[in-house]
């Protein structure tokens, strides 16, 4: 039995970090273990422009403890007013790495999302032109689809006529939660990928809804049937370089989880390294960790492998979740697998 396994230091393709307060608090938990994150735009107002992207990394810069060896890779939020050069402009010099579509409506702060995918195709073609890859948040909003189905209709309605009219642009579907997603991105090819989270590997609705309603297993795209579940983990496991972790942690104070209206995201920064380990483990799989976790997507985004290495350790007792943290502004609560955990970042 494997007591120690040792991974290239990771990378998270898909973060929240906010803003300020938040911001403070959270970096840290991401800073210590992770080489690099995809920051994603989701702040009010949204980071949209270059200018936007060079503050907002600053800001982050200056939460990251010191001695952390942590680069935050900055996005744009697209939106029907964004000015392709700027854009591209801050692709080629490596001010951003990629693009984020909301759907407007979809999640938290996507109100200056796209509402009509025709009115951004000129900024699409210039990415596509230029190489930039463009992250989706792959839901419809329309009323008339049902939440657990808004992935799947995303799918053909939108992403797969998007990528027959350009061919050339490459796409990362976040958060996939549907084995319609997964089998979408197997058969797409080199110009697709997907990121997976954390708590999509763990958590399918009945832990959301059955005996209760539990907020904190609130997220979007919203957890899915068990089935689905268990095809993402196949996903993760597999090797197939197509997938990759973006954790989605997305830390919202309690006060806005535990509300009439709560919000949406989970806060998984502290403890996905276990529960990944863990997960792994279960499947025997534990040699594929290193690939999703560090390679696959270094990989997609044609980045350098991060120098470094994190270990990994079983432990016989079962770890307890990491204490929900304290932020000036209130609590914020740490995800709960649900599952012993049996595993931890050593020392
Ligand atoms: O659960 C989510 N939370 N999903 C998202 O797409 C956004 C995120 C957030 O920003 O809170
Ligand atoms: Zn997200």
């Amino acid at each position: 039995m494997t007591d120690r396994i040792t991974i290239t230091r990771p990378d998270d393709w898909h973060l929240h970090l906010r803003d300020e307060a938040m911001l403070a608090a959270v970096t840290p938990d991401t800073a210590w273990h992770f080489g690099r994150a995809l920051i994603m735009p989701n702040l009010v107002p949204p980071v949209v422009t270059r200018d936007e992207a060079i503050a907002y990394r600053q800001r982050i810069m200056a939460a990251c403890p010191a001695g952390a060896d942590f680069t935050p890779m900055m996005t744009l939020y697209l939106t029907e007013g964004t000015d392709a050069d700027d854009l591209v402009g801050a692709a080629r010099d490596g001010v951003i790495t990629a693009v984020k579509l909301y759907p407007a409506g979809a999640t938290t702060n996507s109100a200056s999302g796209v509402r009509d995918i025709d009115k951004v195709m000129p900024v699409l073609e210039a990415m596509a032109d230029s190489g930039v890859p463009l992250c989706v948040h792959g839901e419809v909003t329309d009323s008339d689809v049902d939440i657990f189905d808004r992935e799947a209709v995303f799918i053909d309605r939108v992403l797969d006529p998007l990528r027959r009219r350009l061919p050339a642009l490459c796409v990362v579907m976040e958060h996939v939660t549907t084995s319609d997603g997964i089998d979408y991105v197997r058969g797409g090819g080199d110009s697709i990928a997907a990121t997976l989270t954390t708590h999509h590997l763990f958590i399918n609705r009945n832990h959301m809804l059955a005996g209760g309603i539990r907020p904190h297993y609130y997220c979007l795209p919203v957890a899915k049937r068990e089935t689905h579940r268990k095809a993402l983990v196949a996903a993760a496991i597999s090797g197939d370089s197509s997938f990759f972790l973006g954790t989605d942690s997305a830390p919202h104070l309690d006060s806005a989880k535990l509300a009439p209206c709560g919000c949406a995201g989970i806060y998984t920064s502290p403890n996905t390294l276990a529960c990944l380990a863990q997960i792994f483990d279960q499947h025997d799989a534990l040699d594929r960790l290193d690939g999703f976790v560090a390679l696959h997507g270094a990989a997609f985004y044609e980045v350098p492998v991060n120098d470094g290495t994190v270990t990994l350790e079983r432990t016989e007792e079962a770890q307890p979740v990491p204490q929900d943290r304290v932020t000036p502004e209130g609590m914020l609560t740490v995800f709960d697998p649900m599952v012993p955990i049996h595993w931890k970042v050593a020392g």
